[in-house]
C-alpha cells in the first residue's frame, strides 16, 4: 500500500485530561488508506527540530481524516500539544502492518486488551469490529488514568477495567482481568496493545489456551520506514522491524 507524505491541517488539538490529547487532521489522502493498528510519523515541531519524527498510531479515521490520541511523555508529544487548530503538520502514513482482521463474524468471541495508551489503536480497531461486538479490557494505574471508555462503549463493545489500585474495576494487572475471562472460555482471538512485559503475558496465555493473539509493539524507532534498523525484534523466523513488519505480530511469533 502506497505511503502518503503530506501537510495535514489541524482540525483540533485538544487535552482531553490529565497528559492525555486528542488530534484531528484533514488528512483524506492517508485516512482512505488507513487499517486499524497502523501509524503516521509527525514532524512535531515546525522546524527541523527535533529530527526524528515520533510514531503515534492511527485512532480514528474517516472520510476527511484521522485522529491521533496521545500522551505527553516528553519533548516530542509536549511540542505537539503545542500545535495550533489551521497550522499544518508534516506527517507520513498509514506506516506498517496493522491487525487482520478479515473474516471474522459473530462466531468469532474476540477480546481487546489495552494497557495504558494501548487504548489509542484498538479503538480504531474496536469500530472496525463493531458487528462483532468485542469485549474490551482496559488496564490502566489509577482510575484517574483510564480513558477512552466512552469510545469503546458507543462501538457497540463490553468493557471491563482493571487498575493497579482497585480505584475502579478489578484490582489488579489488566493481564490478571484477562485470566478470568479467558477462564470462562469460548474466545478466539485476542488483539493487545501495551507494555512489553503485558503483551508478553497475553502472548503466554493465548498459547496456553489455544487462541490466536495479534500484539501491537511498541517499539523506539528513529526512521519509522524500514531503513535504519533501529526497531528490530526477535521472532521466530528472525529479526523484524516493528516499524515495517509490525507493530503488530502474532502472538506465536515473537521470541521474548
Ligand atoms: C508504532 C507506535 C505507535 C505509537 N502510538 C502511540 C499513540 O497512539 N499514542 C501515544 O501517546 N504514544 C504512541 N506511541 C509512543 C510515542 O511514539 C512516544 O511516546 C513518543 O515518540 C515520545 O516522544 P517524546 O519526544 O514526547 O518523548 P521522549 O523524550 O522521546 O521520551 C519520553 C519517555 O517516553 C518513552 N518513549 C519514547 N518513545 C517510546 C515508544 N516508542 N514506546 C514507549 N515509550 C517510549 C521514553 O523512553 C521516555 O521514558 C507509539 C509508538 C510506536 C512505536
Ligand atoms: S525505525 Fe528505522 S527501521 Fe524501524
Amino acid at each position: 500500500m502506497a505511503i502518503t507524505q503530506l501537510k495535514a491541517k489541524i482540525v483540533s488539538n485538544e487535552r482531553v485530561k490529565n497528559n492525555y490529547w486528542l488530534l484531528r487532521l484533514e488528512c483524506a489522502e492517508i485516512a482512505g488508506k488507513a487499517c486499524p493498528g497502523q501509524f503516521v510519523e509527525i514532524r512535531v515541531g515546525e522546524g527541523a527540530e527535533p529530527l526524528l519524527r515520533r510514531p503515534i498510531s492511527i485512532h480514528d479515521a474517516h472520510k476527511a481524516g484521522i485522529s491521533l490520541f496521545y500522551e505527553t511523555v516528553g519533548r516530542g508529544t509536549r511540542m505537539l500539544s503545542e500545535r495550533a487548530r489551521g497550522s499544518l503538520l508534516d506527517v507520513i502514513g498509514p506506516l506498517g502492518n496493522g491487525f487482520a482482521c478479515d473474516g471474522l463474524n459473530k462466531k468469532n468471541r474476540i477480546v481487546l486488551v489495552a494497557g495504558g495508551m494501548g487504548v489509542a489503536p484498538l479503538v480504531f480497531l474496536a469500530k472496525r469490529l463493531k458487528t462483532i461486538e468485542p469485549l474490551v479490557l482496559i488496564g490502566a494505574r489509577t482510575k484517574a488514568q483510564v480513558v477512552c471508555l466512552r469510545e469503546f462503549k458507543d462501538a457497540g463493545c463490553s468493557v471491563k477495567i482493571a487498575t493497579d489500585d482497585g480505584s475502579a474495576g478489578f484490582k489488579g494487572k489488566v493481564t490478571g482481568l484477562l485470566e478470568s475471562c479467558l477462564g470462562q472460555g469460548g474466545f478466539s482471538q485476542i488483539f493487545a496493545c501495551g507494555p512489553d512485559p503485558m503483551l508478553k503475558a497475553v502472548a503466554n496465555m493465548a498459547r496456553d489456551n489455544s487462541i490466536g493473539s495479534q500484539l501491537s509493539l511498541e517499539e523506539h524507532m528513529a526512521c519509522g520506514i524500514g531503513a535504519c534498523l533501529g526497531c528490530v525484534v526477535n521472532t521466530k523466523n528472525g529479526y523484524k522491524r516493528v516499524c515495517k513488519e509490525g507493530p503488530v505480530f502474532s502472538g506465536e511469533e515473537l521470541v521474548w
